[in-house]
């Protein structure tokens, strides 16, 4: 958004905190590119990640291991040109904050300069919760990202369900109210038994947003390629899909190879 083009309506990480108080339910998708997200941002949603899943959707890796603080700003730029009303999350990739708090300060700033975006969401929880406080401290709003955490995936084994035993949901829960202490405005709940979501929801005054955690957490997010169907056989329980959209666009490409080999396209109208 521009200097002297001040939206009154845009999002703000006081806004998502606002809704929680009040109850509405915070609506955010993922989106990596700039025409996607001025579709998404027009159509009234509240939050926008650019998620490191841009890895798998993009680039199509495996994980979300290999993406890079570079390309996670290539992405992020193109998106916050696109958006003028939601809250622009840009994911911290893998390395970019483990290794020091200092480095991960310095990753933190670059992209906040180089992006446009309006916070950061960071995988982990009392482990990371020094980095966090320095990033903060430094004027960046920060989401905190718990249970399914695909930059540990090597440690976990697999996409599965987190936090089913007692030992693990007490150690959520504490690195919920670690991160909230840190001045997390908001918390990333994936994959978690939804009993366990409320629990960590009504005891945070930051805002929950849930992927796979039921329908008590304070919002919802979904990568956008799964929500509109985009994407063919990743189908976990708690993926609904809105739109068909893989199936629109191969149907609109046949149209078009077919029109091409009739000498259909261009007709003389589309020509000069
Ligand atoms: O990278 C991502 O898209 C995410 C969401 C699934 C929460 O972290």
């Amino acid at each position: 958004m521009g200097y002297l083009t001040t939206d009154k309506k845009k999002v703000t990480v006081k806004t998502f905190i606002e809704k929680k108080n009040s109850g509405e339910k915070i609506a955010m998708l993922t989106a990596y590119d700039y025409t996607t997200a001025g579709i998404i941002d027009a159509a009234g949603i509240d939050g926008i990640l650019i998620g490191d899943s841009a890895s798998n959707v993009m680039a199509g890796n495996a994980d979300t291991l290999p993406i890079t603080v570079d390309e996670m700003i290539y992405h992020a730029k193109s998106v916050a040109k696109a958006v003028s009303h939601a809250l622009v999350i840009c994911d911290m990739p893998m390395g970019s904050y483990q290794i020091s708090k200092e480095e991960a300060l310095r990753n933190a700033i670059r992209i906040m300069k180089e992006t446009g975006v309006d916070a950061l969401k960071m995988e982990g929880g009392i482990e990371i919760v020094d980095t966090v406080k320095a990033i903060v401290n430094a004027g960046i709003p920060v989401m905190g990202h718990l249970g399914l955490t695909p930059q540990s995936i090597h440690q976990f084994g697999g996409y599965g369900l987190r936090a089913k035993e007692e030992a693990e949901a007490e150690k959520l829960l504490a690195d919920a109210h670690a991160l909230e202490e840190a001045g997390c405005f908001g918390i990333t709940l994936e994959k978690i038994p939804a009993a366990l979501a409320a629990k960590v929801t009504e005891s945070v005054v930051c805002a929950t947003i849930g992927i796979g955690a039921g329908n008590a957490t304070d919002g919802q997010i979904l990568v956008y390629a799964d929500a509109l169907g985009l994407t063919e056989g990743f189908k976990p329980k708690f993926l609904r899909r809105f739109a068909e959209l893989r199936g629109q666009m191969t149907a609109g490409v046949e149209d078009y190879i077919n029109a091409v080999k009739e000498v259909d396209f261009p007709n003389g109208n589309e020509s000069y």
